[in-house]
């Protein structure tokens, strides 16, 4: 058979550019906020943060490790690692690309309807009377609107990942991340000029334990997961593109410090203008995806400095912030079929992004537009967007992060994980006992924490 020969990032800087574009997105703009504001701020950022550290690192490097020595995607690196069954567990890593991919489509494809909007409202002016609920109403019910934007959003989507890693994702990574990090810091400077500011970073960063609950410490577990882009595959697969030459450990702490980094930032631009705005506390409870499309659009033009520029800007780094994490989803399944499948890069990148994107109708159609899929009910939840979204957050993360931890730590000689995280490039920080320590004990019983914590209820998505 003729091998093709596998592609590489050119640099350690290309992974990290990569690796950080699939973490950052959604979780960072959107949901982090979100949770933080639920949970009020304070406790909830240090228990995130001391999650992000304990669990989150760890799995992160054992994610990267798999990958480098099997120099597989998914299914073959957990096979090969491990032993012949655990080609289910990166199975499941591989349904879970799919079905993740499929909804996170959908909200990718909002980014651009605003997009557009906004570009339109600064240069004909904010419509007074718009009532900005009806407006994000009327979009998602409007099935054929919905059908091309997430459409768009696919072939986007498809056309990088079918160049390849370092000619696709790499090349796309290397320009939409500078263009990212200057938006968003344009965005903040601009926010913390804004008069509740301060309320916005004493909310965040002043701790009040008083107010943290247990399903919140839980809550910031599960989470760290979703927004690291761990527990399917994602960076197992990108690690599998490393090269001998990059420290693992180095790489692993840059893209979860950007991570993090840029999920602090996105909440201190948002609760700035939140807390800016005398009654938006109230609204902003409501709706988890209102902070984002309801109350931003109007508050762009209505309060923000800068905002007729900001605007349009903020919605296209929400879909850049998108399009770089849905690469690395589309990543996960091509390179199953090029790897286990033995298919041609270009005919598994279509056949992939073919087949999620029949699920991705599902999930655009979910909001009202058809009948059967938006009443479908599972798990509590109604429609396939809310279901698909629910059984991804709360199951498959969770599960495909223990089965890391396991793998790494359990089946994995110390031989193996030590010459691939001791490769001659790690930073003096890095003790290799403290590692096996927490992805031994500590982060096993951390999922299974949450594993019980959703079987007894409790609800993450
Ligand atoms: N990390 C991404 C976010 O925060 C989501 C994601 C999860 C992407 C898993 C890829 C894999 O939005």
């Amino acid at each position: 058979m003729e091998m093709q020969e596998r592609d590489a990032w050119s640099s350690n800087f290309g992974l990290v550019l990569a690796a950080t574009g699939s973490a950052i997105g959604l979780g960072n703009l959107w949901k982090f906020p979100f949770i933080t504001w639920e949970n009020d701020g304070g406790a909830f950022v240090i228990v995130y943060l001391a999650c992000i550290l304990a669990v989150g690192l760890p799995i992160m490097m054992a994610e990267l490790l798999i990958g480098r020595r099997s120099q597989k995607g998914v299914v073959g690196a957990f096979r090969d690692m491990a032993g012949p069954a655990w080609k289910w567990v990166g199975l499941w890593g591989v349904l879970c690309g799919f079905i993740l991919l499929s909804y996170y489509t959908v909200i990718a494809g909002w980014s651009l309807f605003y997009f557009w909007k906004s570009f339109g409202w600064t240069f004909g002016g904010f419509p007074a009377d718009l009532a900005a609920g009806d407006l994000f109403g009327e979009q998602v019910g409007n099935a054929s609107l919905q059908l091309m934007l997430s459409l768009a959003f696919s072939v986007a989507t498809i056309g990088v990942v079918y160049f390849g890693v370092q000619k696709g994702i790499e090349r796309m990574a290397r320009i939409l991340l500078p263009v990212l990090f200057v938006i968003l810091v344009l965005l903040l400077v601009s926010a913390l000029g804004m008069s509740g500011s301060g309320e916005a970073l004493k909310f965040i960063f002043e701790p009040r334990f008083a107010e943290l609950e247990w399903s919140g410490v839980l809550e910031a577990l599960g989470h760290s997961f979703f927004t690291l882009s761990l527990g399917m595959g994602t960076m197992i697969t990108y690690g599998s593109y490393i090269s001998r030459k990059q420290s693992i450990v180095k790489s692993a702490g840059a893209i979860v410090a950007f991570d993090t980094l840029i999920a602090l930032v996105a909440t201190i631009i948002m609760f700035s203008v939140i807390f800016s705005v005398a009654g938006l506390n109230e609204e902003v409870g409501r709706s988890t995806v209102g902070m984002l499309f309801i109350s931003l659009p109007e508050l762009f033009y209505t309060e923000m400095p800068f905002g007729v520029v900001l605007g349009p800007l903020f919605y296209v780094l929400v879909a850049l912030a998108v399009l770089t994490s849905t690469i690395s989803l589309l990543e996960v399944v091509t390179s199953y079929l090029i790897d286990e499948r033995e298919m041609k890069r270009q005919k598994a990148v279509m056949a992939s992004g073919g087949a999620i994107f029949v699920f991705t109708i599902f999930a655009a159609l979910s909001f009202g537009s058809t009948p059967v899929l938006s009443t479908i009910v599972a798990f509590g939840k109604t429609g396939w967007f809310s279901i698909a979204d629910h059984f991804v957050s709360n199951w498959m993360l969770p599960t495909g992060g223990l089965a890391v931890a396991i793998a790494a730590g359990w089946f994995m000689t110390r031989k193996a994980t030590m010459e691939e995280l001791m490769d001659g490039n790690q930073p003096a920080w890095f003790r290799y006992g403290a590692w096996r320590f927490f992805i031994r004990y500590v982060a096993p019983a951390a999922v299974l924490a949450i594993i019980l914590a959703v079987l007894l209820g409790q609800d993450f998505s």
